[in-house]
Order: structure tokens, then sequence, then C-alpha cells
């Protein structure tokens, strides 16, 4: 088998977002593309020689003849070796734990998250670095610049390799190991969670569960935890098999998508946990009998019982959230005595807080929750960390939720989506917005007295480093927040993110509705923001 060194054409589209470079299939298609990017990432990777790499995906459209590709062309650049997941597949979070426990120098995970699959939609491929967790930005930017001026790019003429079969084979001088792409996470979840009491739970049919894998990578994951380790009932996970277009759906855990879930969750005899995870199998959404959990309360959730846990039984070194997220766990940190940190959107944000050593949880209103286990959020991590809360505390998910907010006051939230909205639009709303914030501090909507007008800047306590622009915050003298910010993840013009949230100590008013309870919030943010009156839309597109 020769290494062949092939002439390309640079492409200029090849800079990756917030995760990875996404792209329509059909953009992957073109020629050498897929290649072109590889070959920028090993170009910019230092000591490749002899390293181990990571390779898997979503299991979605394109996933493996993208790895067939990539094989080749680790072996050509002189990879020692290369854990591939059986199948192609590897959630998320699995390559992230694969590539710590196996010391890899890093990986390519292959997935465009919660986006839909198939030749017509989209496909995704991101560098994760030896923490396991998503290259800064420091490094994607060399291989953005490496990519629009690259010439050539080093493949091995070989056949395609089976990735089916557990067991090594070699290609070239390179070693391919195909791993069972579940073991090596399931016997970290096991070392955090308290695995016995939540087996004799679900043996006893004390607990009941619903995980929705939505034909995406979860499935098998969610199957040989879930079912085949701990004794759910057979059938509890659904949806189980990954399909390359996730069965037509949208494989993105909220109540819009998740809509399946939802139903049985508010239907007559719905068991006692609900779940889901997206396409790669890093976010989540927890219900309980007749209750949506939101994600911000769900990362004070557990925050508050993570000493309860094995894995967390020496307490929190501290706790993150993104800024935009609900000041819930805020509350509990504060009654823990242990740092919050507030970082921009973004999971890479947490990163260094994790590799100090500064925190153990964080978390994003987003449906993401993670700790310092790996480094991405993990979707089947939030589901078992609920599932030992559940069977510790016998009790419902809606009570522990009760729990926690007579214990702590409850912070309504809710965010509106406004998509699609012409850029220009949005810039001039951001922008009114920001000639707004000198004017602001102490004026007052009705009961609402602002405190606080700013455009949030970021300085990571770690290395430093700084974001600016990350969001408009207005806050209120009644512990109320209104935060503006437009979406980084969006294809199809701007989407405008308005989250709200409101402070209520009160237990006799933790049960209303919440956009009710949001009223007042949802009309002054509406007032400053105008982006009803500009865009001529009556409602918001999606409401969380
Ligand atoms: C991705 C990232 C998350 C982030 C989210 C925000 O899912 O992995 O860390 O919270 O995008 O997206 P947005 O559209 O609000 O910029
Ligand atoms: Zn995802």
């Amino acid at each position: 088998m020769a290494v062949e060194i092939r002439n390309t054409t640079p492409y200029p589209d090849q800079k990756p977002g917030t995760s990875g470079l996404r792209k329509k299939v059909k953009v992957f298609l073109q020629e050498n593309y897929l290649e072109n990017f590889v070959q920028s990432v090993f170009d910019t990777v230092e000591a490749a020689d002899g390293a181990t790499l990571v390779v898997g995906g979503d299991g979605r459209y394109f996933n493996r003849q993208a790895i067939q590709i990539i094989l080749r062309m680790a072996a050509a650049n002189g990879v020692g070796r290369v854990l591939v997941g059986q199948g192609g597949l590897l959630s998320t979070p699995a390559a992230s734990c694969v590539i710590r426990k196996h010391k890899a120098l890093g990986g390519f995970v292959l997935s465009a998250s919660h986006n839909p699959g198939g030749p017509d939609e989209d496909f995704g491929i991101k560098f994760n670095v030896a923490n396991g967790g998503p290259a800064p930005e420091s490094f994607t930017d060399r291989v953005y610049q490496r990519s629009r001026v690259i010439d050539a790019y080093r493949i091995l003429s070989a056949p395609d390799l089976d990735i089916d079969t557990l067991g090594r084979s070699h290609i070239g001088d390179t070693e391919v190991e195909v791993i069972d792409p579940v073991a090596d996470y399931a016997e970290l979840m096991e070392h955090l969670f308290d695995f016995g009491l939540i087996c004799s739970g679900f043996r006893s049919g004390a607990l009941t569960l619903r995980f929705d894998a939505m034909h995406a990578v979860t499935g098998p994951y969610a199957k040989r935890i879930l079912e085949e380790t701990l004794s759910a009932a057979p059938g509890s996970v659904v949806n189980a098999v990954p399909l390359e277009d996730f069965g037509g759906g949208h494989p993105d855990p909220n109540l819009v998508h998740a809509h399946e879930l939802a139903a049985v969750m508010y239907s007559g005899r719905p068991p006692t946990l609900g779940a889901a995870s997206d396409g790669d199998g890093d976010r989540n959404m927890i219900m309980g009998a007749n209750c949506f959990v939101t994600p911000s309360d769900s990362l004070a959730i557990l925050a508050a019982n993570a000493h309860l846990v094995p894995g967390y039984k020496d307490g929190l070194r501290g706790v993150a959230r993104s800024m935009p997220t609900g000041r819930a766990v805020d509350r509990v940190a504060a009654a823990m005595g242990i740092e919050c940190y507030e970082t921009p959107t973004g999971w890479k944000f947490f990163g260094n807080l994790l590799d100090a050593r500064r925190i153990t949880l964080c978390g994003e209103e987003s449906f993401g929750t993670g700790s310092d286990h790996v480094r991405e959020k993990d979707g089947l991590w939030a589901v078992l960390f609920w599932l030992n809360l559940v069977a510790l505390h016998k009790q419902s998910v809606a009570a522990i939720v009760a729990d926690h907010w007579r214990r702590f006051g409850r912070d309504y939230y809710s965010r509106h989506d406004y998509e699609g909205i012409e850029v220009p639009v949005a810039e001039g709303i951001m922008g009114r917005l920001q000639d707004l914030l000198a004017e602001l501090p102490g004026r007052a909507f009705g009961d609402y007295r602002v405190t606080l007008a700013d455009d949030f800047r970021y300085v990571d306590p770690v290395d430093g480093s700084v974001s600016e622009h990350q969001g408009i915050r207005i806050g209120f003298d009644n512990s109320s927040r209104i935060v503006f910010r437009l979406s980084g993840t969006g294809t199809e013009g701007a989407t405008l993110r308005v989250y709200m949230e409101r402070y209520e100590r009160d237990p006799n008013r933790h049960d209303l509705p919440t956009q009710e309870a949001l009223a007042d919030l949802i009309a002054i943010a509406e007032e400053l923001c105008q982006v009803k009156k500009r865009t001529g839309t009556a409602q918001p597109s999606v409401i969380t």
C-alpha cells in the first residue's frame, strides 16, 4: 500500500464554527472537500507520528464514507493507532471519554449534533484535542488558515476497512482497532453513579423510564446501560436504532421535537422519568410525570444533590453556567459557599475551568449539562444522574423539583426565539439595545427598576482571554433579568433569543404557568427590543 500525495485546490469556506465544520452533505461531497479539511487538521496537529487517534460519529448519512477516508489519511499521515467505534459510532461524550482514557492525541467526531441528517441535510466534522474537549479557537483558526492554502493531501490507496467487526487490523503501518463504542463510557458511568440502587429501583418496579433516543447515537448506549445493565424494562428505550436520517426527524430533545415523549409524560400513566438526547448524545431533556424540568433548574438540582451521588460525594469544587442560563444554580452555589462562574454561550468556555479544576459541574439553558468526567456535555450522564436521585429520594421528579424550589426559591424561566429575521433588522435590534444601555440604569418599568444594563464581556479567569459582545443583560432590582442575544448556530437569517427570568421566593406562588409568571418581563422585553414591531411577527417562533 503506497502513500499517495494528491494535488488539491483550497475551498474558502472551511472555517469551523462553535462546534466544528457543519455544512450540507452536498458541500461535503464536493471533490476533496473532506480530504482538504482533514489534511488541514493533520498539518496543524503536532506529533501525530505514532500517536493514537479516535474516530467515530453519530451515524448520520456520510458517516461511514467519511470514516473510510479518515482512516486512509490517518495511515498516510503517520498516525500509529486509530480507535474507531464499531459501525462508525461514537457519541460525542463517549468520544471525549475514549480520547482521555486511551491518551489519544485527539479525535475526529463526525456529527452535526441535533441538525437533521440525510442526503439533503447536514453533516459535520469536529476535531477534539487530547483533553477530550473541542479544539480551542487558536487551533481551529490555524486549521482554517491552512485550509485556505492547502495544495495537497496524503492518503493511502487501500480498500475499505471492515469497521463492523470488533478487533485489530492494519492499514499500511497503522493499527486500526474497532472498539465497542459503549464499553469505556459505560464503565465511567458505573464509577459515577450508584448502579446497584438504580437497578433495584427498576427491578422492584418503583422506578420506570422512557428514554427516547430519537433514532440517533444514544440508542445503543441507552439499551446497554439502562436496559441490559440496570434492568429497566425492555422497551423503556424507544427509537433506539441509529438511522442515517434519524427517521426523518429532528433529533433535538425539547418539547417541540421530542413531542412523542412529551405526550407520554403528560398522559394518564406516565413513567417516573422521561428523557431524550440529541443526534450525537450530548444534549438532554428531563421530564417527570406531568412535569418538564428546565435545563437551568436541572443544573441547580444536580448541583444541590451532587454530594449524594458516588462520583461527587466529596462535594463540588465550583459550578458554571452560560450567561443566558437561569440563575437557579447561583443560589445553590451561594448556599454551598462555592464559586459560580458565568461564561459566554458555548460549551468550550467551560474547558479551561474544568481543566484548572475550578468547577465540577456546568450547564447551559440549551439542554446541555455535564461535569469534569469528560470535556463535552453529556446527555446520558444527566439521565443517569436523575435516575440516581429519583431512586435515592424515592420521590417523583415533580416532588424533587418542588422541594428544591421550597428550599431555594423558584426562578421562573423562559426563552423566546424569533427565527429567520433579516440580518440587517436583527442588527438594528441589537444596535438599539446597545444604544439604550447607558440610559437604562435607574429607569423604572412599572415595579421593575433597572439595576444592571451591559453587553456581556467575559475574561477567562484561567488564561485571561477576553470575549466581547456576548449578549445584552438587563437586570432589575427584584432579581428579574432579561437577556438578548443573536444565535451563533442558525443557518438562515438571524435568530434573536430573548431570555427572561423572575425569582419567586414565596412557595405559595411556585405553581403559576411560566408565561403568566413572566408576563411583565415579556412586555418589558418587547418595549426594549421591539422585535415584534420591527419584524411584524405577533409571536415568537419557538418558546422554551
Ligand atoms: C451548541 C453548543 C452549545 C450552545 C448552543 C447555543 O449546541 O454546543 O454549547 O449553548 O449551541 O446555540 P445558540 O444558537 O444559542 O448560539
Ligand atoms: Zn449535540
